[in-house]
């Protein structure tokens, strides 16, 4: 179709036609509905809060099962995220609900990085989303999202106001997930101050700046209950696995001296009002704002530091192609850059060990030297002992013939005299 035609089009009137009889794409959202129903769904659970707070009763109580009793420890050195996948079902629908626990939060006594462990394992999940996302081969359908849709974070009930843990926590948490604070065990603070503590609490995240998740109130089905629960924000709940007989019927509840604090009764605390809104009623909207605004903003923020651009200076649509090129081009650059540092660096490095190798070198020649002196030394010093033990010899020698003459000439004389005797006695 060309531009102008497409344009008298766009610009029409759009037309309403009545059907002849009935086609059937009326059945469209049920066919969705069955669709998502055989895939399943994914839920996924951040909860932050002090080791002990009752993080896992809570969990437990929510979804009426025992996901796990196990205590962490109060001597982790650092926060650990802890994540554990459940599959459940309930009728025909199959939930696939992962509860990643912030192990040791709370615990360290330099607490300045303890958020930092939960805002990595957050953008963990969305990084992994968008290689999946940006793989030529996707396989989005059945990929298991482990992005986090909600965070339940756990206020100690103090009564006071929020520890600036809470505070910075909550803030560095806010742009990357959808937060719901509630106050845990909150049977251990009277009504008066649970009131007031409520409002303490919300006019401190109001004036730190702290985006808290808002029930939605764009929809028409659940608007009304939805803004009626904004304003009980946050919630202040009590969890227990213990059942105890209330009248004539068992209750969830948590039994002291004194009464027993019923877990599903709105008069005792929010606990059901935080299952609806949590699991009944809005369970989808975080899904969604999960991914069109958390995610989306990971995702915008992570092509754009990696040069990608809708428009460019010039306004106009911005080209992969140019993006992938120039990329390519920087990318080739720093690659020669390194490669030429490298070589240079090879070099010199050959140029210190030759160097080395040298100097050893001289040194070993000159030791040669100097031991070659001492032997030459030796060796004179030996031929000359060598000749005066020769002349010494010599002189033995003479010494000794000339004593042996002497000797053989006395020896001669003496063997003489005897017959001289002899004839001078016969005359
Ligand atoms: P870690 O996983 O070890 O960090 O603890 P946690 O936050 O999961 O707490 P957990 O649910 O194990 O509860 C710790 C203790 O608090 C247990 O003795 C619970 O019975 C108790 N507890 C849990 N919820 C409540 C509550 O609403 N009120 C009161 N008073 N106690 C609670
Ligand atoms: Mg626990």
């Amino acid at each position: 179709m060309a531009a102008t035609d497409l344009e008298r089009f766009s610009n029409e009137e759009k037309r309403n036609l009545s059907l002849g009889g009935h086609v059937g794409f009326d059945s469209l959202p049920d066919q969705l509905v069955s669709k998502s129903v055989t895939q399943g769904f994914s839920f996924n659970i951040l909860c932050v809060g002090e080791t002990g707070i009752g993080k896992s009763t809570l969990m437990n109580t929510l979804f009426n099962t025992t996901f796990e009793t196990e205590e962490a420890s109060h001597y982790e050195s650092a926060v650990r995220l802890r994540p554990r996948t459940y599959d459940l079902q309930e009728s025909n629908v199959h939930l696939k609900l992962t509860i990643v626990d912030a192990v040791g939060f709370g615990d360290q006594i330099n607490k300045d990085e303890s958020y930092r462990p939960i805002v990595e394992y957050i953008d963990t999940q969305f990084e992994n989303y968008l290689q999946e996302e940006l793989k030529i081969r996707r396989s989005l359908f059945n990929y298991h999202d482990t992005r986090i849709h909600v965070c339940l974070y756990f206020i100690t009930p103090t009564g006071h106001s929020l520890k600036s843990l809470d505070l910075v926590t909550m803030k560095k948490l806010d742009s990357k997930v959808n937060i719901i604070p509630i106050i845990a065990k909150a049977d251990t603070i009277s009504k008066s101050e649970l009131h007031k503590f409520k409002i303490k609490i919300m006019s401190e995240l109001v004036s730190n700046g702290v985006q808290i998740y808002q029930f939605p109130t764009d929809d028409e089905a659940v608007a009304e209950i939805n803004s009626v629960m904004n304003a009980h924000l946050p919630f202040a709940v009590v969890g227990s696995t213990e059942e105890v007989k209330v009248g004539n019927k068992l209750v969830r509840a948590r039994q002291y001296p004194w009464g027993v604090v019923q877990v599903e009764n709105e008069s005792h605390c929010d606990f059901v009002k935080l299952r609806e809104m949590l699991i009944r009623v809005n369970m989808e909207d975080l899904r969604e704002q999960t991914h069109t605004r958390h995610y989306e903003l990971y995702r915008r923020c992570k092509l754009e530091e990696m040069g990608f651009k809708d428009t460019d200076p010039d306004s106009q649509p911005f080209s992969l192609q140019e993006t992938y090129e120039t990329k390519r081009k920087e990318f080739l650059g720093e690659l020669q850059k390194k490669e030429e540092e490298m070589r240079q660096m090879f070099v010199n490095k050959v140029k210190e060990t030759e160097a080395e190798l040298k100097e050893k070198e001289r040194e070993l020649h000159e030791k040669f030297e100097h031991l070659k002196r001492i032997h030459q030394e030796e060796k004179r010093k030996v031929e000359e002992k060598r000749r005066e033990l020769d002349e010494e010899m010599n002189a033995f020698n003479r010494r000794k013939v000339a004593v042996e003459t002497l000797q053989s000439q006395s020896l001669q004389a003496t063997s003489q005299q005897p017959l001289k005797k002899d004839k001078d006695k016969k005359n």
